[in-house]
């Protein structure tokens, strides 16, 4: 058997090809030499390990196949027989490497039920928490010479910013999460002597970058998202504590349809100034349409709910799955739930307009009392709302768009908004009329003098 493995790790990717934690990220800066380690390690657990089961995953198929399918197809020739369909490297003693991605939200189920001892994330940071947390599902073993591990590649920014920095770098954990299973190696430039002698240009091109990029790229600053679509959202402004929302408000609802994706219903109120405000949510998955009807009106009780906007595409999907609960095979979805009186409006579904919209509404507008407030706020309820409007990010392929992603709930309430008006930029302030004797024009020298 040849293997074309060449190359000394650097100590850093020492330090990586060395850690046994359940979780092990390698990250910050570009071109430390991050994916170099991570085929080198599943590379060398394979052959170390006879009939281990490796799953290296990047987001894309085109990203997977540049970063490590025609890299591993040059290294290991000859060494381990590459299948093209299944996209698997079997080596001779029984250890086998699968390469795949996780493009679309449904993707990720094309691992479900499979068992991997060795799970990589390429890039990891493009991955969603929810695609992160269902593939940690296939990493498990029954045998006893080997502790299932992860190991994620990462640089900041995208999608997954806020799940890397949350584990890896500020160490805070859920419960669940333990804290010595965590292990990060911080990656620099500067550690891969290798590519700063051969390409000395890409150093220049890193240092030559916008302020925020060259901060995330060559420094690795994990404080600095780039790409974060609003930047405008922040806590402080846009929630609020549940309060009593007056009877006489105008109450509506939007919703983000998903079975295997989230579904995300919100509920908005509308003052007399225009402002809106969501005060409650309904996140749920694998629900189907009446079970989702039921649970919404149940929700809402006795308030009265003017209309509810949803996704167009309800008005197209079918399923056998979905009409389990009721109707008929070949009913749309917004007809199951019009079955349980729950009557939909098509949403518009403009999606740079309906970002504009949201971004309007985060925007600030004088209040009556002379103050400031976001036309848009929400209840600290919104739990997903809010972890997934800061975490939305520009679209790359598409610079005044927002990123498909973990967005369900960020869709439902661009849906709300797009149902309501502009949100004015002039001060709403109503002119009252005061009584003011003193102005009156016979207080200059009429009657009131006399
Ligand atoms: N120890 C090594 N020996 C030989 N070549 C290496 C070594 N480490 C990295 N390289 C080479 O350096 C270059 C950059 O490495 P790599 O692509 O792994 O970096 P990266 O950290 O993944 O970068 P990015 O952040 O852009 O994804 C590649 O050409 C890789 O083959
Ligand atoms: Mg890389």
């Amino acid at each position: 058997m040849e293997l074309k493995l060449l190359g000394e790790p650097n100590p850093r990717q020492r330090e990586f090809f060395l850690s046994r934690a359940r979780h092990t990220a390698y990250g910050g800066a570009r071109g430390g030499g991050k994916s170099w380690a991570m085929r080198r390690k599943f590379v060398l657990l394979a052959l170390n390990y006879p009939g281990l089961r490796l799953l290296l995953l990047r987001r894309t198929l085109p990203e997977l196949r540049e970063n490590h399918i025609v890299p591993l197809q040059r290294e290991l020739f000859g060494a381990a027989k590459y299948n093209s369909t299944e996209r698997v490297f079997t080596f001779p003693n029984g250890s086998r490497l699968r390469l795949g991605y996780c493009d679309t939200a449904q993707d990720v189920y094309q691992y479900q039920g499979q068992e991997y001892e060795v799970v990589g994330l390429e890039e990891a940071t493009h991955f969603t928490e929810e695609q992160m947390q269902f593939i940690t599902t296939c990493n498990r073993t029954s045998r006893r010479d080997f502790t299932p591990r992860m190991y994620y590649t990462c640089n900041p920014g995208n999608v997954g910013h806020a799940w890397v920095k949350r584990l890896f770098i500020d160490r805070e954990f859920h419960s669940g999460e333990r804290p010595e299973d965590y292990v990060f190696i911080p990656a620099r430039i500067y550690d891969n002597k290798i590519l700063l002698e051969s390409d000395p240009g890409y150093l220049r091109q890193l240092m030559a970058l916008p302020e925020e990029l060259r901060r995330a790229h060559l420094d690795g600053d994990w404080d600095v998202h780039s790409g974060q679509y609003f930047r405008e959202f922040s806590r402080e402004k846009h929630v609020v504590q549940p309060f009593e929302i007056p009877p006489w408000q105008r109450r509506f609802r939007s919703m983000d349809w998903g079975y295997n994706d989230p579904c995300c219903v919100l509920w908005h109120a509308v003052d007399g100034e225009g402002r809106v405000v969501t005060y409650r949510e309904l996140y749920v998955r694998q629900m189907r349409a009446d079970q989702v009807a039921a649970e919404v009106n149940r929700l809402t009780g006795n308030e009265k709910i003017a209309y509810t906007v949803a996704s167009p595409d309800m008005w197209q999907k079918r399923g056998a799955l979905l009409t389990a609960g009721g109707g008929f095979e070949g009913e749309t979805i917004a007809e199951l739930f019009a079955h349980k009186g729950l009557y939909l409006t098509p949403a518009d579904n403009s999606r740079v307009a309906g970002w504009n919209r949201v971004r309007e509404y985060l925007a600030e507008a004088p209040t009556e009392d002379g103050g400031k407030r976001p036309m848009w706020q929400c209840f600290s309820t919104c739990t997903n709302l809010i972890r997934q409007l800061p975490l939305l990010q520009f679209d790359e392929r598409d610079r005044e768009d927002a990123a498909d992603g973990n967005d369900h709930a960020p869709e439902a309430l661009r849906y709300a908004l797009m149902s309501r008006p502009h949100a004015s930029r002039e001060p709403i302030v109503k002119k009252q009329k005061v009584y003011d004797p003193l102005s009156l024009p016979e207080a200059s020298g009429g009657w009131l003098k006399a």
